[in-house]
C-alpha cells in the first residue's frame, strides 16, 4: 500500500481523458490545469476545477501549480501527456509532493543522459556517446566501429533516427541535416549515439508500487526499415526463457533509474547476447498498447495507477477477453490522394475492434520518417498472437488510398 494516499490530483495538459476518468473512478478530486487547446468536453465533464493556459510553458505551468495549491489543494501532480511528464515531476519536486525523484523523469527524458545514469549498473551496458560535434562522432566510430545509430537526444515518434554503416555514410550525414558544419542542427539540441543492437524489438509493460515492478506484458513491435512503428501484438511470440530474459532486464532497468511507481513503456530488442535497453518511459505504451493489455491480460493499466495513488492495492485485474490482441497500421503510398475507400470493409473485417483511415482527398502523402505518416489503423483481437495480427493486417489491406504521383516541386505530374 502507498505510505501517502492521495485525494487530489493535478492533472496537467493532455487531451486524452482515459487517465482522468480512472482518477474519478477511484473518488480522486481532480483539478486540470493545461493549454486551452487540450480541454475537450469531456475533461469539463470530469474536472472540479480547471485552469487554462493560452499556451504551454514548463515555467507557466510550475508557477501556476504553486500558485493553484493555496486555492485548490492537491496531493500530486499527474499528466497523460508525454511531453508534460518532466515539468510534472518539477511540480511534484519544487512542491515536496511524493512521486518518482526528478532525476528518473528527467533521465528517461534524454537518452544521452539515461546511458550516463546506467553505466556501471547491473544493466547490459550499451555503447553511446552524446554527439556535440563531428569530432565526437569520428571518435565513437574510431571506438565503436559501423554500424552505428544516431538520433536526438530527446527525440520521438521515431523522428531523425539515422543508422550509419560506413565512411560514406558517416560523410553523407556530415553534410546531410543531422549536421551543418560541426554542430548538430536539424531541429535536435543534441544528439547520441549508439552502438546498433541487432534483433527482434519488445516492449515490456510495467506497473511499479513502492519500486516494486509488476509485469503487465511482453509486446512485440514491428517496425519499417526506417525505425517507425507500424505494429505491435500482445503477447509477444517468445520463448519462456525469451520472456525471462526481457522482463528481469526490465526491471533491472527501472530500479537502477530509480523508477517508484506508476506505468512504464520499457524498448529493448534481443540481440544474439541477451536483450538490450533501447529506451523506457515512465508512462503506458502509445500505439493502443493499452488497450492491447487490457484485452489480453486483463489489465486496465489507468485503474491499476489510480488504485496505488488512492491508497488501494495496484494489482487490479480483469477476466482477458481474448487469447491475442495486435494493432497494425497503414503506410500509404507516396503522392497526392485522389481517392479513399475501404474504411466499413476495414471495419467489419474478422476480430476488429476498430479500425480508422485517416487519409483524405487532397493530402499529399510523403515518405514514412515518423508516427505521424501513418494514415490508417486497425485493432483486431483473434485466439492467439498470430490470428490477431493476421485480422489486424488483413483489416488495414481493405484500406484503399489511391495517389496521383508529384513531381520534384510537389505538384502532381501530368502528361
Ligand atoms: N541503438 C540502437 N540499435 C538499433 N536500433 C535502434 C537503436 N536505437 C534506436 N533504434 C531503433 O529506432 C527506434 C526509435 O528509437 P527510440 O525509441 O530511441 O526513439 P524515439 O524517437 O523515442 O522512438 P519512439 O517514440 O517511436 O519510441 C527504436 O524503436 C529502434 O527500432
Ligand atoms: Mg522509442
Amino acid at each position: 500500500m502507498r505510505t501517502s494516499a492521495v485525494k487530489s490530483v493535478l492533472f496537467v495538459g493532455g487531451k486524452r481523458t482515459e487517465a482522468l476518468e480512472a482518477a474519478r473512478n477511484s473518488g480522486l478530486r481532480v483539478i486540470y490545469a493545461g493549454p486551452k487547446a487540450d480541454m475537450t468536453e469531456r475533461h469539463h465533464e470530469l474536472v472540479d476545477a480547471a485552469f487554462l493556459f493560452p499556451e504551454f510553458s514548463p515555467e507557466l505551468a510550475l508557477r501556476a501549480a504553486t500558485a493553484l495549491r493555496d486555492v485548490v489543494p492537491f496531493d500530486l501532480a499527474y499528466t497523460a501527456g508525454d511531453q508534460y511528464l518532466e515539468t510534472v515531476a518539477r511540480i511534484n519536486h519544487q512542491l515536496g509532493l511524493k512521486s518518482n525523484p526528478l532525476r528518473t523523469v528527467s533521465a528517461v527524458d534524454d537518452k544521452a543522459l539515461m546511458r550516463e545514469v546506467l553505466r556501471g549498473t547491473g544493466v547490459r551496458q550499451v555503447a553511446s556517446a552524446t554527439i556535440r560535434h563531428l569530432s565526437d562522432l569520428e571518435e565513437f566510430v574510431t571506438s565503436n566501429g559501423f554500424p552505428l545509430i544516431l538520433k536526438p537526444s530527446r527525440g520521438s515518434a521515431s523522428k531523425d533516427i539515422h543508422i550509419i554503416s560506413d565512411a560514406a555514410e558517416l560523410a553523407a550525414v556530415a553534410v546531410g541535416p543531422a549536421f551543418t558544419g560541426n554542430a548538430p542542427a536539424g531541429g535536435a539540441a543534441s544528439w547520441v549515439a549508439e552502438e546498433f543492437l541487432e534483433g527482434r524489438e519488445f516492449s515490456v509493460e510495467t506497473h511499479s508500487a513502492a519500486g516494486r515492478h509488476q509485469i503487465l506484458a511482453v509486446t512485440e513491435k514491428f517496425k519499417t526499415e526506417g525505425f517507425v512503428e507500424i505494429g505491435h501484438v500482445v503477447p509477444a511470440r517468445i520463448t519462456a526463457a525469451e520472456h525471462t530474459l526481457l522482463t528481469d532486464e526490465t526491471r533491472a532497468v527501472l530500479t537502477a533509474l530509480g523508477v517508484e511507481e506508476g506505468p512504464a513503456h520499457t524498448e529493448l530488442i534481443l540481440t544474439a547476447k541477451g536483450p538490450a535497453l533501447v529506451e523506457t518511459h515512465t508512462r503506458p505504451g502509445g500505439d493502443a498498447i493499452v488497450e492491447l493489455i487490457r484485452i489480453v491480460a486483463g489489465y486496465d493499466i489507468h485503474e491499476m495507477t489510480f488504485s496505488w495513488l488512492s491508497g488501494e492495492p495496484a494489482d487490479v485485474s480483469h477476466e482477458p477477453l481474448a487469447g491475442g490482441a495486435a494493432i497494425w497500421f497503414l503506410t500509404a503510398e507516396q503522392g497526392r490522394v485522389t481517392a479513399v475507400a475501404g474504411e466499413p470493409e476495414a471495419r467489419s473485417s474478422e476480430g476488429v475492434r476498430f479500425a480508422s483511415l485517416s487519409a483524405a482527398v487532397g493530402d499529399v502523402i510523403s515518405e514514412v520518417r515518423s508516427s505521424a505518416d501513418r494514415h490508417g489503423e486497425a485493432l483486431a483481437v483473434g485466439e492467439d498472437a498470430d490470428s490477431a495480427l493476421r485480422n489486424a493486417r488483413e483489416a488495414v489491406a481493405r484500406f484503399l488510398v489511391t495517389v496521383e504521383p508529384l513531381d520534384p516541386a510537389g505538384d502532381p505530374v501530368h502528361g
